[in-house]
């Protein structure tokens, strides 16, 4: 597997998808009408389907509807699935070509900046299901990855701070000079995402990912804000204004980091630092939820076992996994940033 950054649209001509013999292009609305048309007269002759755009999307039906189209096709292993789009059609195409007749080729084309700094390296694919975010899925990665930054043009506001809150997350991680670089950063628009800048956040990722495909300990890490994030994020999903996956994720670094420095190791200025640069960039988003329902997503959360296992920031560099955390220290914590935020 590869990534590949292509700095003209016209670049996409020359991948080589042309070997495969049969394309299924996968997008969604938006990514149809804002960046498909930018690359269209530059792939070669491929099938176009259209899943229904947002995360509530990223589901089993869906995913059986790209298995039956790819029979309907007759999509060999050989065969190509294109994911064109954010996340959502990343892990979804990635998720139904790796369980199609056993394992199909899948390349992405990350078009959101979420995409493009990480769901689409790392191979895990997934879908939501009973509620619960990324309850099914695979690790296995795509064929290749080919990045157009220029597509961030089109990509709204919110979305954009939704892709940094990954980068904050992987800056938070790696500490040193990407963290000073995210701090320097006081306002974010698609021009901030060099080639460079984005290579550097997928290079956090890919670091740890490559020490620890399956997850077993230190991928952990990368678990940052994503389990009281995906809790919040998955009672969000079943109201009918959910929130962006980025927003979910920041408002678990803050949780997390008030469990961190309250009971493990943080220490006032880094927790002070981390707080800060998020007021910077980000509204605190209500947290309508009860203890009880937050909680009980929290136990249907696959990174835990019998306890609460947490990743927790303990200072800028230096996030552990595998934390002990207690139902109490999450409401204490739940307690603590609804008096932040008033
Ligand atoms: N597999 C992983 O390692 C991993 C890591 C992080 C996030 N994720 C998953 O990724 C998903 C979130 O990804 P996302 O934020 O990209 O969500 P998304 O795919 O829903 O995209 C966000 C929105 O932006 C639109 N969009 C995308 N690119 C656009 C463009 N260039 N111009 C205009 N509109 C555009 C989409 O249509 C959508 O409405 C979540 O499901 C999350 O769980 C997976």
């Amino acid at each position: 597997m590869t990534h590949l950054f292509l700095e003209k649209a016209k670049e996409f001509s020359s991948i080589g998808f042309e070997k495969q013999a049969k394309l299924l292009l996968v997008t969604d609305e938006n990514v149809k009408k804002h960046c498909y048309p930018l690359i269209q007269a530059f792939l070669p002759k491929h099938q176009l389907m259209l899943i229904a755009a947002g995360d509530k999307n990223k589901n089993l039906e869906n995913a059986q509807a790209i298995w039956n189209r790819a029979l309907e096709l007759n999509l060999g292993r050989n065969d190509l699935i294109i994911a064109l789009g954010g996340g959502v059609i990343s892990d979804l195409c990635g998720f139904a070509a790796s369980t199609y007749k056993r394992g199909t080729n899948c390349s992405y084309i990350p078009t959101s900046l979420m995409a493009m700094v990480d769901a689409a390296h790392g191979g895990k694919t997934g879908i939501n299901l009973g509620g619960v975010k990324n309850s099914v899925g695979t690790f296995t990665n795509p064929k290749n990855i080919y990045i157009h930054v220029p597509f961030l043009n089109t990509l709204s506001k919110a979305e954009l701070y939704s892709g940094f809150a990954e980068a904050v997350k992987h800056g938070i991680i790696e500490g040193k000079s990407l963290w000073k670089t995210i701090e320097n950063r006081t306002t974010i628009n698609a021009s901030s995402f060099t080639p460079d800048f984005i290579e550097t956040l997928i290079q956090v990722k890919l670091a740890i990912v490559e020490a620890d495909f399956k997850e077993s300990n230190e991928r952990k890490k990368l678990n940052l804000g994503h389990s009281i994030g995906h809790a919040i994020e998955s009672l969000y999903l079943e109201k009918a204004t959910p929130i962006s996956h980025g927003q979910a994720v920041i408002t678990g670094i803050v949780l997390e980091s008030f469990i961190a420095h309250a009971h493990f190791d943080l220490n006032d200025e880094d927790l002070n630092t981390i707080l800060r640069l998020i007021s910077t960039h980000y509204d605190w988003i209500d947290i309508p939820f009860s203890d009880d329902a937050i909680l009980q997503k929290l136990s249907n959360d696959k990174k835990n076992t019998d306890q609460m296992l947490f990743t927790l920031p303990m200072g800028i560099g230096n996030v552990q996994q595998n934390c002990e955390v207690s139902a109490l220290q999450v409401a204490q914590a739940i307690e603590l940033y609804a008096k932040y935020r008033s």
